[in-house]
């Protein structure tokens, strides 16, 4: 390693052999107009560059890292794994055990199939949806991010919310029609796309916590509801927790708000920071799968040993602490409440979203239940209090709309040394703005 590059160094070399220079365009820093840091190490709550500065990390590798980096636990089972062979292409005990403990801790999945990205496991759902039912149309909601698979692009939140792309180029138009969209937090809209097409939609998919458009958490009533109609026109209802399965609680968002969907897609903390997915739901759709049924799905490293060591242990460590929930609620909801009034002190129109341990800071003085209400924050401001919260060691997701992710090992005086550069960036702000 050249240690007399800079990350900025780094980034230009990076764009000779890779495409924008980064291998997921959120990673890029284009949205915040920066270029991105490259990290070296991280430990705990704590990441560092190239460079040798030191972050308190607010993103998590954007979401798997609930027990934050390198967590003795996660890390003796990936070495253990390790030493066994880390592939065979055929099954493995670790399998087993890892989708019973998922059957256990989320009572809606009583099978699961383990695949290797979130992307996968919501392609694998909406095929088992449109086999189940029949139907080809599926409905998603407009900013929710269901992964990079061609039908889901559609009105998408994360990097295509962040780098103001509708659509991908490259989706048939032929493919994209099949996908309706609808505002979150709509009831309303969701019951008239059933009227207006009787009979023809297979699923509704939603991220029941929505963590990609900024956070925005579902009215009171809205994932009920969403059950109700599904359930009356004939559609699966597919809960995407990539994101909040196993985040927001050991069953996920469905535990927090007692709504049980017909299949669920997980990735992120399944995998304990390895790359794994996951789908699951009832016996009856799960079944369709092959072998046994005629819905096909494959992956040669599917079920990797060492991704099921590093997701096992995860979850086990969760399983054995459930006051890390408690803990990660009391820190999260704390800061939040430091953020809002440093934001009044200068005064700074800001709305926190929050659920758990995800949060998002919307420049915008009202409510945000949806996209349109996330697309009103100052992204100009967002890029500016990001690059003060770099500048004091705090390492943000480089966009407005993603979620800032907290760790089961963000300490009280990592929380209180972010919420003392929140206060000095929004003061920043304020000055700059009179
Ligand atoms: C809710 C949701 N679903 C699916 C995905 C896709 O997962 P992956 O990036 O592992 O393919 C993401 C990724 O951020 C996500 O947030």
């Amino acid at each position: 390693m050249n240690k007399s590059m800079l990350s900025s160094d780094w980034f230009d070399r990076a764009q000779n052999s890779i495409p924008g220079g980064v291998n997921s365009p959120v990673r890029a820093f284009r949205s915040v107009g920066q270029s991105p840091r490259f990290i070296a190490r991280g430990q705990g709550s704590h990441l560092w560059d190239e460079e040798g500065r030191e972050y308190i990390d607010l993103v998590g590798s954007w979401g798997p890292l609930i027990l934050g980096h390198a967590h003795p636990a996660v890390q003796e089972a990936i070495v253990k794994a390790a030493a066994s062979g880390w592939t065979f292409g055929a099954p493995t005990t670790g399998e087993v055990e890892l989708a019973e403990q998922i059957c256990r801790l989320v009572p809606s999945v009583e099978k699961v199939r383990l695949v290797s990205s979130g992307t996968e496991a919501v392609m694998t759902a909406i095929r088992l949806a449109r086999a189940f039912t029949g139907r080809d149309l599926i409905i998603k909601m407009d900013g929710c991010y269901h992964g990079h698979s061609d039908g889901l692009l559609v009105q998408a939140g994360s990097g295509l919310l962040t780098n103001g792309l509708p659509d991908s180029a490259g989706v048939p138009d032929a493919y994209a029609r099949l996908t309706l969209s609808c505002p979150y937090n709509d009831s309303a809209t969701l019951e008239a796309l059933f009227q207006q097409y009787p009979g023809q939609i297979a699923a509704v998919i939603v991220e029941p916590v929505a963590a990609n458009m900024g956070v925005v958490p579902p009215l009171p009533g809205y994932l009920a509801t969403l059950r109700s109609l599904t359930q009356a026109n004939g559609a699966l209802l597919v809960f995407d927790e990539v994101i909040t399965g196993f985040r927001l609680a050991l069953g996920g968002a469905q535990q927090v708000f007692s709504v049980q969907p017909d299949l669920t897609t997980f990735g992120k903390i399944i995998g304990g920071g390895l790359p794994m997915g996951a789908v699951g739901g009832k016996r009856a759709i799960m079944d369709q799968l092959a072998p046994l049924g005629p819905v096909y799905q494959a992956g040669t490293l599917s079920g990797n040993p060492l991704a099921v060591a590093a997701g096992g242990a995860t979850l086990t460590v969760l399983e054995q602490n459930p006051d890390i929930y408690l803990h990660l609620e009391q820190q999260a909801s704390w800061l939040s409440e430091q953020i809002r009034s440093a934001a009044v002190q200068n005064s700074i129109s800001v709305t926190v979203n929050r659920c758990g341990s995800l949060l998002s800071l919307f420049f915008c003085p009202d409510p945000v239940h949806n996209l349109v209400q996330a697309k009103t924050s100052r992204t100009d401001q967002f890029s500016r209090f990001f690059a003060s919260m770099l500048k004091q060691g705090i390492y943000l997701p480089p966009s407005n709309f993603e979620a800032w992710f907290l760790s089961a090992l963000h300490r009280e005086e990592d929380i209180t040394r972010t919420a003392v550069a929140c206060a000095t960036s929004l003061q920043e702000l304020s000055s700059r703005e009179v």
